[in-house]
């Protein structure tokens, strides 16, 4: 949520900036804006300039290449409003009352009513509505206080003065500030939100995600919760939150090339729902390989005492990964007998049930940085530690797609699906792989805990490894498909979508994805509870998309689907064809699959129908409107 890139060395700045904020316009694109700070070797010395403009960051570029903003120190910003409404006063960055400081965040700051009352009260004007403004101010003050007392302009000065201030925020954030009296000095901080400087020939860009690093460097360091850093042309200076000094090896980055292109696709998000034959190769090649001895027919980078004496599970997620839980806890349920309950990660942590002892938590994160996610994770942990009984010792997992991420340094296990990384807003291959993440944990404690036979084991081992190809076919098929059956439905304005067992997430899932990228209404529901008063909605113009894999619910769902047509609602099937299908008006046939893997199958038709229904509309299908990739904030 909110993209920030900050720069520092020899190469003007604004073209970097510019560069890293288009890898980022996922996090937010509500308006964009940035500011840099000419070096005194300039005529014009050591002055701020700042562009900010409302809207995609398209309208930024252009006010820049018009006005220029010259300068090899500079912070950017891409956002997505919180605070204050998508207005260019309420872009970042904020400056303080002279003009001098700038500043971009991305978090919020919760104590802003009050920290924007006392200022107020001393004198201080404000030019936006957001929380942020009030940090260039305190910094401003805290700036002004220091010289009062006799101390030196200079980088350092700059560092002590947000160090100050950072201690007075409260909330989650990760912010660059640059001074035009210190043109040699960025500084940089975070809280419970990310930020990471990547380390390239004599100049460093920090940002708060690993794409807009892509051309710039590979050699990364992660800033920890807590931390606060400042960059000069000479180096880094990283410190925690008591002060201390800190001094760490940085890591390595893979995988940033295939970022930037969509090759021949017209969206991020088409190219990535036909990445997903290849997302599902990749996870058979690392999970299913041949030749794994029968007791442990699955590669996991878990030791055994990871599975040992498990009596439940809860899984904590939030949108679409929530619904790829909710069909892990159905294979973790059903499949290997482990009790297991999803839970939304944002009631989770108000509500949370009592504690049960040798529980094993999972949080699902595509980004790792989902705010609700992972605070849920750490209020767990913390009132297990709390409760000190080794019965409830906290047992955790991750399962995100960015290994690099915050919730990788939170959690002691971590699983990583390993999809490369989703540009496109609306999620899709991640989900693929969330899911298939699941069937190997699935498949790992059914085998260990032997609440399967291994003929049940290999056989669904086996069907795992045709998916790749049956995919590539899928998606080419549904791809022609979708065509057709959307522009049927291209004006209609409420969808309801079906399914049962395994395929309820589905259904779910199938009305997300409309929601989110064709702004059409749609509900999912379990087949089932259709008659006790969604049905009221059912007439000619409300069509229903109705899962019917076979398997324990096969009849029951079709049962439900008739109950629909008699009431006149146009009745789309997605179901393997010629098993009692004719009772559909459309079809979107999936292989006849085992009802353990129908998910992987009856997702496609899904995905496809909502892209191109959203294309046939017209619309920002990988910017939809509101949205943003990574939701860091509360
Ligand atoms: C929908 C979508 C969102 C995310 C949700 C959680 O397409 O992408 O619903 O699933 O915001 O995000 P992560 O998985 O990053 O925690």
């Amino acid at each position: 949520m909110c993209g920030i890139v900050a720069v520092i060395g020899s190469r003007d700045a604004a073209p970097l900036l510019l560069k890293g904020l288009k890898q980022l316009e996922y996090r937010g694109y509500d308006s964009a804006g940035l500011a840099t700070v000419t070096t005194r070797d300039i005529p014009s010395t050591g002055s701020l300039i700042c562009k900010r403009a409302n809207g995609k960051l398209a309208n930024l570029v252009e006010k820049v290449h018009s006005e220029g903003a010259p300068g090899q120190l500079g912070i950017g910003h891409t956002r997505w409003a919180t605070h204050g409404k998508p207005e260019e006063r309420n872009a970042h960055p904020h400056r303080d009352s002279s003009g001098s400081l700038a500043v971009v965040q991305n978090g919020i700051i919760e104590n802003h009513s009050a920290l924007r009352k006392a200022l107020q009260l001393e004198g201080v004007k404000f030019a936006s509505d957001t929380d942020t403004e009030v940090i260039p101010h305190l910094i401003s003050r805290e700036l002004n206080l220091l010289k009062s007392q006799g101390r030196i302009v200079n980088a350092t000065l700059l560092l002590e003065a947000v160090r100050k201030v950072v201690s007075q925020l409260q909330g989650a954030y990760a912010l660059a500030v640059v001074w035009q009296e210190t043109p040699e000095a960025l500084v940089v901080a975070r809280k419970q939100a990310p930020l990471l400087i990547g380390l390239g020939e004599g100049e460093f860009l920090c940002a708060s995600d690993t794409p807009a690093l892509a051309g710039f460097t590979r050699t990364i360091l992660p800033m920890e919760d807590g931390e606060v850093a400042l960059l000069t042309p000479l180096g880094i200076e990283l410190y925690d939150s008591q002060g201390h000094r800190q001094q760490r090896s940085p890591s390595f980055l893979h995988g940033l090339e295939d970022v930037v292109s969509k090759r021949n696709f017209r969206h991020f998000m088409l190219k990535e729902i036909y990445e997903q034959p290849e997302t599902a190769r990749l996870w058979v090649d690392r999970h299913l390989p041949l030749g794994l001895p029968e007791a442990v027919p699955v590669a996991l980078p878990f030791e055994n005492s990871f599975y040992e004496g498990i009596e439940r599970i809860q899984i904590l997620a939030c949108g679409t990964s929530r619904h790829a839980a909710m069909v892990g806890a159905y294979l973790l349920e059903q499949f290997a007998g482990i009790p297991t309950t999803v839970f939304y990660a944002s009631e989770f942590r108000y509500a949370p049930p009592p504690l049960a002892p040798n529980t094993l938590t999972i949080g699902v994160t595509q980004s790792g940085e989902t705010a609700d996610t992972l605070a849920a994770l750490a209020m767990e942990k913390e009132r297990r530690e709390v409760y000190k009984h080794p019965d409830f010792l906290s047992r955790e997992l991750g399962i995100t797609n960015r290994a690099e991420s915050s919730i990788a340094r939170q959690v002691s296990n971590i699983l990583d699906i390993g999809a490369g990384l989703e540009v496109g807003v609306a999620a899709t291959k991640t989900f693929l792989a969330q899911l298939l993440s699941f069937y190997s944990l699935t498949l790992s404690f059914a085998s260990r805990r032997k609440s399967r036979s291994l003929e049940e084991i290999t056989s669904l081992i086996n069907e795992l490894r045709l998916l790749p190809k049956q995919l590539l076919v899928l998606v080419k098929q549904h791809d022609a498909l979708a065509v057709t059956l959307a522009q049927r439905f291209s004006d209609t304005q409420n969808v309801i979508f079906l399914g049962r067992g395994i395929n309820y997430p589905i259904a779910l899932e199938g009305a997300l994805k409309l929601k989110e990228i064709s702004y059409i209404h749609a509900e999912g529901y379990p087949a089932g509870e259709m008659k006790h008063g969604p049905i009221a909605l059912l007439e000619r113009r409300v069509p229903v998309i109705s899962i019917a894999t076979p398997g324990v619910v096969f009849e029951k769902v079709l049962s439900n689907a008739q109950e629909a047509k008699a009431r006149d609602a146009q009745l789309i099937g997605v179901a393997p064809e010629g098993l009692a299908t004719e009772i559909f008006d459309a079809l979107m046939p999936i292989p006849e699959v085992s009802e353990w893997i129908s998910p992987l199958f009856s997702v496609i038709p899904m995905q496809l129908l909502s892209y191109h229904i959203a294309a046939n509309r017209g619309l920002d299908i990988d910017q939809p409107r509101n949205l943003a990739k990574s939701v860091t904030v509360e």
